[in-house]
């Protein structure tokens, strides 16, 4: 199949809204964190996939600002998963060249993700392939606050004046400046929205929506979604 793909339109950043994995589960009669566990098995296909196919950065949204609100069992597992993930995950990484990456709210994760998270963070650093940045405790209206309090603070102690200020400044205060902003959103399990995802660098994302629920999703799926970006033309507000 990746035959099929032209390798010059390959979108640099892929970010990816991974939903459905409760109603995959509730279809199948299990309990929600069956899903939550199938899930996980996607995560590592998509991103072999992803590293394969020559993705450059490849964005999962793994936790949001809003699913804190979420039964504390439930998030208490995601985070179990989330750990278990990285430890199992790291010589997959090693060897396909990853470099992991983060972005959200991280201070508001358990002690010991945040241990997990920044040890994996470290051990991959000096890799030179596929960047995978995972969104935790991530929200795009958090993340734009984040840049004007960081802003404000810096106009207040005089290091940037108010009229240097454009939108370079704002993505420069981002929590990940570094990565391009998004090619291609691909978001699972039928819903058409952003539920606050990369609002800034979604700016001129092109939106794949498709009704296969994130256990399902496999490597030919994300190949489908790839294709569907090629055959789209982009203007940018151009002619
Ligand atoms: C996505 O699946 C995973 C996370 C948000 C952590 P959901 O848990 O949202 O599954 P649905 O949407 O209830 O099916
Ligand atoms: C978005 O899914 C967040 C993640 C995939 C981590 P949600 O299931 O939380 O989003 P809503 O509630 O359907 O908008
Ligand atoms: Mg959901």
């Amino acid at each position: 199949m990746k035959n099929h793909l032209s390798q010059h339109k390959l979108p640099k950043h892929v970010a990816i809204i991974m939903d459905g994995n409760g109603r995959w589960a509730t279809l199948k009669g299990l309990p929600r964190w069956e899903g939550h566990r199938e899930g996980v098995k996607r995560v590592k296909e998509i991103t072999e996939a992803s590293a394969e196919l020559g993705i450059e950065v490849l964005s999962l949204y793994a936790f949001s600002t809003e699913n804190w609100s979420r039964p504390p069992e439930e998030i208490e597992l995601l985070m179990m998963l989330l750990e278990e993930y990285l430890e199992r995950e790291l010589p997959t990484m090693m060897e396909h060249n990853i470099r992991l990456s983060a972005m959200g709210r991280l201070f508001r994760l358990p002690e010991s993700t945040q241990k997990k998270l920044q040890e994996t963070i470290e051990k991959t650093s000096k890799n030179t392939g596929m960047i995978l940045n995972l969104a935790l405790s991530y929200g795009g209206q958090a993340e734009i606050t984040d840049a004007c309090a960081k802003i404000a603070k810096e106009v207040k102690e005089g290091r940037l004046r108010i009229d240097e200020i454009d939108e370079n400044t704002v993505k420069a205060h981002l929590y990940r400046p570094e990565l391009p902003e998004v090619d291609l959103l691909i978001r699972t399990s039928g819903e058409i929205r952003l539920s606050n995802f990369m609002l800034w660098q979604n700016a001129y994302a092109e939106f794949y929506f498709t009704p296969v629920l994130w256990p399902d999703f496999r490597k030919g799926d994300l190949i489908k979604a790839i294709l569907e970006y090629q055959s789209r033309e982009r203007r940018f507000g151009g002619v």
